[in-house]
């Protein structure tokens, strides 16, 4: 499902995107290069060069880091071809695009950028999206029914996910939902849920996990029933638990794959070992939440590593939603939800729908890449279309990612093996 044979020789690359349109008008001279376009190393990223055909070679220079000139050569698909190695592109670099054939070509920008429409078929997927009773996993859950997956809404709150289904049903009246028990903060509920999807799709695989729940900045700090914190309970622990549970029926498939939701913010988290509970220190917001939402991101980075250690076929994505008006402020302190509402005055923020795009672009589109981290394409990527996210360079960093994992099976009494 990610790797399509013909695509391997063309990278896949993220959705914002810079695309060229090359048309053929008729030739007078064979111009074998036709445009220096001005880019910036985001926009190139994302360049998609549309061609007419798809047997059509294009060529493209750029500038490398290190100011050496590289050239890469792409293959027209579907009239669709992407950069390779757009990440070692120079920022500002400019870029050449050439053509295989003499006929020349005229270039004009288009702008490319992922929605919902773009989400291939999910017909005979099965989908998990958990926290889908409101916000992102919601949409997220709604368009994935929409596009004929068959979406499991795991809840605490079951009133909650029959309303969500009802809301899904009156927009999607073809979806196929299954609702569960699950609450993500105590292990005993995500056990039962495990055991529960074990027998119900024993036999069959599960496609797509995204694991989207959360919870935000509790006032105080507040501990589940084993005494963990709730916030890293419920944002970190119990998703590491479910994915680990759920992991014997997602392997079951090639190319299936779990999205893992973190937070742009979380690029200014750090994690500290000594305090992953808050034991020490208790910060509601900048501390506890941003460092359970920054082991989510370090967690789809080690899930990543060792997949493709272990030389495995699912994907491990992670994304974030920027900033997306939804009900995450609820359990805020009035102080802090009154900042978050003056905030959302400045139009700074998006909606729910558009803050699931990049969990929908990581969960669905073939351009994803396995590993890859993914988010809004606005000023700092708080709205905005799916494109590649920063990577905090801690995510690279094997040694935290194996610290994390240790702890987190010593914690879950889980062990978790790819
Ligand atoms: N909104 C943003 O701007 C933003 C920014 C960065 C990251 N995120 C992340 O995006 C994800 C989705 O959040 P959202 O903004 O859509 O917030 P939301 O509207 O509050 O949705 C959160 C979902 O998680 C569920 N949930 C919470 N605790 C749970 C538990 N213990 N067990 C099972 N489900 C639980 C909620 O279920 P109930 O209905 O039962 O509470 C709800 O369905 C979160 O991981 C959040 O950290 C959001």
């Amino acid at each position: 499902m990610l790797e399509r044979p013909e695509r391997s020789l063309v990278a896949r690359a993220e959705a914002r995107s810079l695309a060229l349109r090359l048309t053929s008008p008729p030739p007078a001279s064979p111009p074998r290069q036709a445009l220096v376009q001005p880019v910036r190393k985001e926009s190139f990223l994302n360049t998609v060069i549309r061609s007419g055909s798809e047997n059509t070679a294009h060529w493209i220079w750029f500038r490398d880091s290190l100011n050496r000139r590289e050239k890469s050569v792409l293959y027209g698909y579907d009239s669709l071809a992407i950069i390779a190695a757009p990440q070692k592109v120079r920022r500002g670099s400019a870029v050449s695009v050439g053509r295989s054939r003499e006929s020349p070509m005229q270039i004009e920008n288009v702008e490319h950028k992922w929605t919902a429409q773009d989400i291939p078929s999910q017909q005979g997927r099965v989908a998990v999206v958990t926290g889908a009773t409101s916000g992102i996993g919601f949409h997220t859950a709604k368009e994935l029914a929409r596009k004929g997956a068959t979406v499991i809404i795991p809840a605490r709150d079951m009133s909650k996910a029959k309303e969500a289904s009802k809301r899904i049903e009156a927009d999607v009246p073809q979806a196929r939902l299954h609702l569960a028990n699950l609450d993500l903060g105590e292990f005993d509920s995500v056990r039962e849920f495990g055991e529960h999807l074990r027998d119900r799709y024993g036999t069959e695989s599960i496609d797509l996990l995204v694991n989207n729940a959360g919870i935000m900045a509790l006032p105080k700090r507040t501990l589940n029933s084993q005494g963990l914190e709730l916030q890293f309970a419920t944002n970190y622990f119990g998703p590491f638990l479910l994915t680990a549970l759920l992991f014997p029926l997602i392997r079951k498939k090639e190319g299936s794959r779990i999205v893992t939701v973190s937070s742009g913010e979380a690029r200014s988290a750090r994690l500290e070992f000594d305090n992953l509970q808050s034991e020490r220190r208790y910060v509601p917001h900048g501390g506890a939440y941003y460092q359970s939402k920054l082991a989510d991101l370090i967690f789809a980075f080690e899930l990543h590593r060792r997949l493709s250690a272990a030389n495995s076929r699912i994907a491990s994505i992670a994304a974030h939603p920027g900033w997306a008006v939804t009900d995450i402020g609820r359990s805020v302190s009035p102080g802090f939800g009154f900042l978050i509402k003056l905030s959302q005055l400045r139009a700074m923020w998006q909606s729910a729908e558009a803050g699931a795009l990049p969990l929908l672009f990581a969960a669905t589109s073939p351009d994803a890449r396995n590993g890859g981290y993914y988010g809004p394409d606005g000023p700092k990527e708080r709205k905005g279309n799916p494109t590649a996210a920063f990577e905090p360079v801690v995510t690279k960093n094997a040694t935290v990612g194996r610290r994390l994992w240790d702890e987190s099976e010593r914690v879950t009494k889980m062990q978790f093996v790819v």
